[in-house]
């Protein structure tokens, strides 16, 4: 990264204008958040609905808790283990944050990443980056710079180039509006790494018809061709072209296309395969893909998750 593309990408979102950038999960769409209008901008982008709250990037914790009315001591603690990184905790949220950004809600979520490119952008730049996935709402959430592209096209002016995300699927979100953190979302940071820093944690993130993470709407994540879970799929008939998404690998014949995510069975690897690969799939003008779930433990459960929804219609 030139230090010119960063000052490039601190004029444009100081005249207020989005840029998008790489973090350690994925690419996000960025505007300052103290800046309704440009904000009003990526909802436009994305085609996102304004019920879906944003997540706000800061450089370090002490930023992130500036943004927020209170701070309990899970929010200490859990900070202290996971930021930077890929974990956005959701707290109550200062007045100065536009309701634009929190789609009214009283609460903020925010996170610290720890991406070189994203924490070079956060110090130059100096304020807040409100900053969802940059993908057009509902699909594959975008691991590198051609993603962001294919997706967004010329409608983002710069997408900073960091390369690959690795870890290469969302943070985790943990709300703290309650006595007992509640998991919102599961992501790069698994469950037990937060049950093991604050204890017990609420986790049941399947109620979506009214969901708590405005975001987690049951049908996201989705490709373009019909996803379905592979146990309970019909296999591939005699002229039909299907795809499957493997955790590991995997014999099966009669498929047009096989992505393995990780050949050694791993799902950290598996993690950060498992949008690139969907999108690689998703071009091949397929029928139908069929995938199959991780082992529901870990990230098993934010890989699983994702597809589950991508599954749904
Ligand atoms: O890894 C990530 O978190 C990436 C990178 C770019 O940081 N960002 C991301 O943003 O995944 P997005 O907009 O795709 O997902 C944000 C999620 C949504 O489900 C949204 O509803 C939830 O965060 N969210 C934001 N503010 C919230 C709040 N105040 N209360 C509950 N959920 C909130
Ligand atoms: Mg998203």
């Amino acid at each position: 990264m030139k230090p010119s593309n960063i000052e490039d990408a601190v004029k444009l979102l100081k005249s207020g204008q989005v840029v998008a950038f790489p973090t350690e999960t994925v690419y996000g769409l960025g505007a300052v958040a103290f800046d309704a209008l440009a904000v009003a901008r990526i909802f436009e982008i994305k085609g996102r609905p304004h019920f879906d709250p944003l997540i706000v990037h800061v450089a370090n914790a002490k930023l992130a808790f500036d943004l927020c009315q209170s701070r309990p001591s899970a929010a200490s603690r859990l900070a202290d283990a996971f930021w930077p990184g890929p974990l956005t905790l959701v707290l109550p949220k200062h007045p100065s944050i536009p309701d634009i950004v929190t789609a009214g809600l009283p609460s903020v979520a925010v996170r610290v990443p720890s991406h070189p490119v994203a924490q070079l952008l956060l110090a130059a730049v100096g304020v807040p980056l409100a900053a969802p996935s940059a993908n057009r709402f509902g699909r594959v959430s975008p691991t590198t710079a051609a993603h962001v592209y294919s997706d967004l096209g010329t409608d983002v002016p710069l997408i900073l180039d960091g390369g690959s995300c690795n870890t290469g699927i969302e943070s985790t979100i943990v709300s703290l509006l309650r006595e007992r953190p509640q998991l919102l979302r599961p992501g790069s940071v698994s469950l037990e790494d937060i049950q093991a820093i604050v204890g017990e944690v609420d986790s049941n993130t399947n109620s979506t018809e009214r969901p708590q993470s405005p975001g987690q709407m049951r049908s996201h994540y989705a490709p373009r061709t019909r996803l379905e879970p592979l146990r309970g799929a019909a296999p591939p008939g005699n002229l039909e072209r299907v795809g499957l998404l493997s955790m590991g690998p995997t014999s099966t014949s009669g498929y047009t296309a096989i992505e393995v995510l990780s050949e050694a069975g791993d799902l950290r690897e598996a993690a950060c395969n498992l949008f690139a690969a969907l999108r690689r799939l998703d071009e091949r003008h397929l029928d139908r893909i069929v995938c199959e779930f991780a082992p529901p433990h870990g990230l098993g459960n934010a890989i699983n998750d994702r597809l589950w929804r991508g599954c749904q219609r």
